[in-house]
């Protein structure tokens, strides 16, 4: 059965319907899920259903997922690697009070590309809902192949070589987590162009974010205000909405070609129960990262994971 597609904005973002996210897909409509994707950079689906195995699941039509490791693993509330903790409860399921933890959070509410910070970065971010806050929370999200697009000639020429550098502690600066920028500096910072061919269109898409701290080989300030110009440029209204959550939906979102940031919500005594899936933008590791998902397409060995 085909897809059910409610436009967003035109050309940008659509609420997908008339699919079963939770059961074997089959190649059709697998490719009818990879195509909306291309087209809109953003794909709302409700009232999914998923848990963390089917979630997971899912994502993995899309390519290899991203996982935690290290220290991170054992300070997870989750079963699973693959998933990325977006809300503010605690290991134990409480909301979270770490201040600290919540000052870094607050880098998450301005505009950025997931994982740009990383040299081999993810494309795909899959969110998948829970549990939301009474108010506020909503995700906004930004079309980047669109404000390119829309950019006057001139700025296309000047950027069209350039790259930016990002690093994720640049962000959390920005928003006022206490870090300084000589610290910045000794961090990871990856480079990557300002425009590239999104692979999913063929079209040209901006690839920035708040994470960029400079621009490659231009003086610091200079790069700053041209960074600053091509965000409020490209988060202008007829580029941009925000999807209000409620539990059960999912999100995707292409970061090759969109931006998307966080909205404010009462952190302090508001559940947010949120979890992320990833996938890495690169080809497949020649090892498989998580045996329990190594059957991925064969509907027998799924069939045989739910009913577990
Ligand atoms: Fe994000």
């Amino acid at each position: 059965m085909p897809l059910e597609i409610r436009e967003i904005l035109p050309g940008f973002g659509a609420e997908v319907s008339g699919i079963d996210l939770t059961q074997p897909l089959g190649p059709e409509a697998e490719a009818d899920v990879v195509d909306a994707i291309a087209r809109y950079g953003v794909c709302v689906y409700r009232n999914t259903g998923l848990t963390d195995r089917t979630h997971i699941w899912f994502s993995r039509t899309f390519g290899n997922l991203w996982t935690i490791g290290g220290q991170a693993t054992r300070a997870s509330r989750f079963d699973y690697p693959q998933l990325f903790e977006a809300g503010n409860l605690t290991r134990e399921g409480q909301i979270s009070q770490d201040e600290m933890a919540r000052k870094r959070r607050k880098g998450d509410r301005l505009w950025h590309t997931d994982s740009s910070f990383t040299r081999e970065r993810t494309t795909y971010s899959l969110l998948l809902a829970h549990e939301v806050p009474a108010e506020g929370g909503q995700t906004g999200f930004a079309d980047m192949r669109g404000a390119y697009d829309a950019l006057p000639q001139t700025m296309k020429d000047r950027i069209a070589d350039l790259e930016g550098e990002h690093s994720y502690n640049y962000s959390r600066m920005l928003a006022g987590f206490p870090i300084s920028e000589e610290d910045v500096e000794k961090g990871m910072i990856a480079r990557h162009k300002l425009v590239h061919v999104h692979p999913g269109s063929g079209r040209k898409s901006l690839y920035i974010a708040s994470h960029m701290l400079r621009i490659a080989g231009m003086e610091k300030e200079e790069g700053r205000a041209l960074i600053k110009e091509l965000i409020d440029f490209a988060t202008q209204p007829q580029f941009v909405f925000y999807h209000t959550w409620r539990p059960g939906d999912l999100v995707i979102w292409d970061n090759f070609c969109t931006m998307h940031r966080g909205g404010e919500y009462d952190d302090v005594h508001d559940r947010r129960d949120m979890r992320r899936t990833t996938v890495m933008a690169y080809p497949p590791p020649p090892v498989v990262l998580d045996p329990r998902f190594a059957d991925r397409f064969d509907p027998k060995q799924f069939e045989a994971m739910v009913e577990a």
